[in-house]
């Protein structure tokens, strides 16, 4: 396994089970699984809704000795109704509760969209608050609060474009030090990953695999298939690898950290071997020329008309 060193020391392995889509029911042995595997990085977020199966997973596996809370790395995720200074804690309470742990490795502002506190998605405009109303710096401070209370060691941001965390560099105390973002062979994304390692933040890759997973309605038509591309398919036979595992080695040769989702024991095993492969400058070359800047999850359910958030000022871009 192949790991990121944050300022502190402390060291994230760039490998680790996603946990969105996975249903409950599902979860709790795909956590148990995964750790039996050797996973030591699950990342989790309160609105997956499946936070308290996953704490669950979690004591068990330690309880029968199979881990030490210091040997994982647990990121979690505060949802978009919790923005604001004083939000923050009470939120991450919540999800400390639910996975039953005192502490987070890392706890990441999941998207730069404020809502309304009695709303888990917006539907109109009334739904949101601006980011006037609700600065990012504001919700900033309840972050860097939670370091100070020791709820979680790092924290960072998720869905930022290079824009935002300039802002969000140049006005915090405690620096953010990763910024989850999605990441693949078609939405490479170089000079955002240039800029993060210039201010030494670590990216972490979502939706590595295409996410096929999604609910219907956040698919566009002829989306582009990852797991069924003649570049990485022939890279994969080369090698005697599977296609998901040329995309996760190059999410990791890259130095990004990478966290596919699966409920599935062999895919979850399939998954974390990749994180030892080095696919070789040729590989990465050729994986280089079919960034084609395509999102999965493209923002379109923010851009809620009269709301202020559009899909150009979302990524800005
Ligand atoms: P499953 O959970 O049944 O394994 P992403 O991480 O990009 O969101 O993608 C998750 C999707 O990819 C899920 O449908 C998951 O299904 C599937 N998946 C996970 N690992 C693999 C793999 N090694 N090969 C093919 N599909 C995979």
């Amino acid at each position: 396994m192949k790991y990121h060193k944050f300022n502190n020391g402390d060291q994230i392995p760039l490998l680790g089970l996603g946990t969105w889509k996975s249903a409950p029911g599902d979860v709790y042995s795909a956590v148990r699984e995964a750790i039996k595997a050797g996973y030591r990085h699950i990342d989790c977020a309160h609105i997956y809704e499946n936070e308290a199966e996953i704490g669950r997973a979690i004591k068990d596996a330690i309880s029968d000795g199979e881990v030490k809370r210091e040997e994982l790395w647990i990121t979690s995720k505060l949802w978009n109704n919790s923005h604001g200074k004083d939000n923050v804690i009470p939120a991450l309470q919540k999800t400390l509760a639910d996975l039953q742990l005192d502490y987070l490795d890392l706890y990441l502002i999941h998207w730069p969209v404020p809502l309304k506190e009695d709303k888990k998605f917006a539907m109109v405009a009334s739904h949101f608050y601006s980011l006037e109303e609700r600065p990012i710096s504001d919700t900033w401070k309840g972050m860097e609060q939670a370091v100070e209370q020791g709820l979680t060691k790092h924290i960072g941001v998720s869905n930022f474009s290079i824009k935002k965390l300039k802002d969000l560099v140049a006005n915090s105390n405690i620096k953010p030090e990763v910024n989850q973002v999605e990441l693949h062979p078609f939405l490479q994304q170089k000079e955002m990953l240039d800029f993060c390692s210039q201010e030494n933040i670590l990216l972490t890759a979502y939706s590595p695999l295409g996410s096929k997973d999604r609910a219907a309605n956040m698919k566009g038509k002829d989306e582009p298939n990852l797991l069924n591309n003649s570049v990485i398919d022939e890279i994969a036979n080369n090698r005697n690898l599977s296609s998901a595992q040329v995309l996760l080695a190059w999410a990791v040769n890259r130095g990004t950290a990478v966290i596919p989702k699966s409920v599935n024991p062999e895919r979850i095993m399939e998954n974390l071997k990749a994180a030892d492969i080095i696919l070789g400058e040729k590989n990465m070359d050729r994986i280089d020329l079919l960034d084609k800047h395509f999102r999965f999850i493209n923002g379109k359910f923010w851009a809620v008309p009269g709301s202020g958030y559009t899909v150009e000022n979302l990524w800005d871009e």
